[in-house]
């Protein structure tokens, strides 16, 4: 800890903070927003806060409030001061892990319910996906297993499923990737430089929004409400961003779960189109219609320019680690270019096995809708019941219901509250493109009924802890705050 710990800006510190003046006790808000932002690692341990002179100019706030919230943290563990070297961030004594979820492979801490993760365990039958896969496997043994654009089959399969969507697509418009995330990163690295400006739903998915902050972009924010987009006000944004880049999640958004209708989908896309702007879009949620029928046609059938990013983790599952990229004529090449300075594609087996899987049921099964269906209605039944002025809107499909809080409970201070009844949320200000969003909070129904009810109850005992406190801070008593990454 010297004077060479990198330093958070106090601009970038009063953005993490976001809007706390309706906060009560506003000390403890900004503690509390701290706090979380150190635990999902957007504030990295060992970097230096501003001053409290400067955090106190950025945030507009008294000097007092600041001194108050450092001092909550230092209380906490989440702030060592020393002498000429500032505040500098660190972790409380037996926090093994730092911002960790299940998504760190760590193994389950017992009673602890994670819902940062808006993602449901394996389907049946994967197990006997990977033994057809293994057997599939002698005929790739006798080359050396690089393939830049992934497996043959898959990618006709992947074509197929877009074809059958209205889209029409050959396998040579497909590369495999690792993930939809890998893929949202090839895009970035190949399309977007330092200072860009792309546009972005706000609220959007965490770790999008970190890819291309990291790869410089300015972010846009386009905004999303619960009830989806406003497509006039959308196309003003493009229109005035003139951004060459647009990452767009119109099937199912992450967190809202909003479904953009064709009629938007067409008028957003001849605005990109006359903005010079390139969609990127995220299909990763599509295959979550929990009411069936027909879809709106994909995004790209209205943009023909348009990338779209897909991803096998929420059809079949996460730990397939194998998503893909469907891009017009000539555009797959230079992506894959792109990508070979990182990484030089996905394993074969995995894509086999998805190859099986997709064989077996191209999307979403049956049973699998009807579990997820379950989850959201074990979800509202106890919200209804022990939450009663939490609200949401109801859509199509999705992984997670998007709620707003009341304003005596703001999402951060019900995060942390949460980790001492055995509950990982990951706060509304997470999904923020610029600060704020603290009324918010996403709740995943990705568990079994009884799961999403204890979750539920475990939220009420917090939130009642958040309402009794008297601007003190919680110690950490669980060695891992919830929500680094988010799914
Ligand atoms: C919108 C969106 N994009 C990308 C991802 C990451 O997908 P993958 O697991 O395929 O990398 C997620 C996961 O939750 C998501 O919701």
């Amino acid at each position: 800890m010297s004077d060479t710990s990198p330093v958070v800006g106090a601009q970038r510190t009063a953005r993490l903070v976001g809007d706390v003046s309706a906060s009560r006790p506003v000390y403890r808000a900004v503690a509390d927003a701290l706090r979380v932002a150190v635990a999902d690692g957007r504030v990295p341990l060992g970097s230096r806060l501003p001053s409290e002179r400067e955090l106190t100019t950025a945030l507009g706030v008294s000097r007092t409030t600041v001194s108050r919230a450092y001092d909550l943290l230092r209380e906490g563990g989440y702030l060592v001061s020393r002498r000429g070297s500032g505040s500098v961030v660190t972790l409380p004594e037996g926090s093994r892990h730092r911002g960790t979820s299940s998504l760190f492979g760590s193994e389950p801490l017992e009673d602890v319910i994670d819902l940062t993760c808006a993602a449901t365990r394996a389907p049946v039958g994967v197990v006997e996906a990977y033994e057809r896969a293994v057997a599939a496997l002698p005929r790739y043994l006798t080359g050396a297993g690089y393939l830049a654009l992934g497996v043959p089959e898959l990618r006709e399969a992947i074509a197929g499923r877009y074809t059958a969507r209205g889209l029409p697509t050959g396998p040579e418009d497909v590369v495999v990737t690792s993930g939809a995330l890998a893929g949202i990163s090839l895009v970035t690295s190949a399309l977007v430089g330092h200072g860009d400006r792309v546009v972005v739903e706000n609220p959007g998915y965490p770790n999008t929004l970190d890819v291309l902050r990291r790869a410089g972009a300015r972010l846009v924010a386009l905004p999303v409400d619960p009830e989806g987009w406003d497509v006039a006000e959308s196309v003003a944004t493009v229109r005035s961003a003139a951004a060459g880049v647009a990452v767009l999640v119109p099937d199912f958004q992450n967190p809202t779960a909003a479904l953009l209708s064709d009629e938007g989908r067409e008028r957003l896309a001849a605005a990109l189109r006359r903005a010079g702007t390139t969609p990127v879009i995220d299909e990763t949620i599509v295959e979550i219609d929990l009411e069936g029928g027909s879809m709106p046609l994909p995004f790209a059938a209205h943009a023909p320019g348009a990338i779209t990013v897909g991803s096998a983790s929420k059809s079949h599952w996460g730990g397939l680690r194998t998503g893909w990229l469907r891009a017009p004529n000539g555009r797959v090449a230079h992506l894959v270019e792109s990508r070979a300075s990182s990484n030089l594609g996905p394993p074969v087996l995995e894509q086999l096995v998805l190859l099986e899987l997709m064989r077996a049921a191209p999307g979403i099964t049956e049973g699998r809708r009807a579990d997820v269906r379950g989850a959201r209605s074990s979800l509202v039944a106890a919200l209804a019941e022990h939450l009663p002025d939490v609200s949401f809107t109801l859509g199509r499909g999705g992984l997670s219901l998007w709620c707003q809080l009341p304003a005596d409970l703001p999402s951060t201070r019900l995060a942390v509250a949460a980790e001492d009844h055995g509950l990982l949320l990951a706060a509304g200000p997470r999904f923020a493109v610029d600060g704020g969003l603290d009324r918010w909070l996403r709740l995943p129904h990705v568990l079994p009924g009884g799961a999403m009810a204890d979750a539920v109850v475990r939220l009420a005992r917090a939130a009642e802890q958040v309402r009794s406190e008297r601007g003190r801070i919680a110690p950490a008593r669980r060695s891992r705050p919830g929500g680094a990454l988010i799914a």
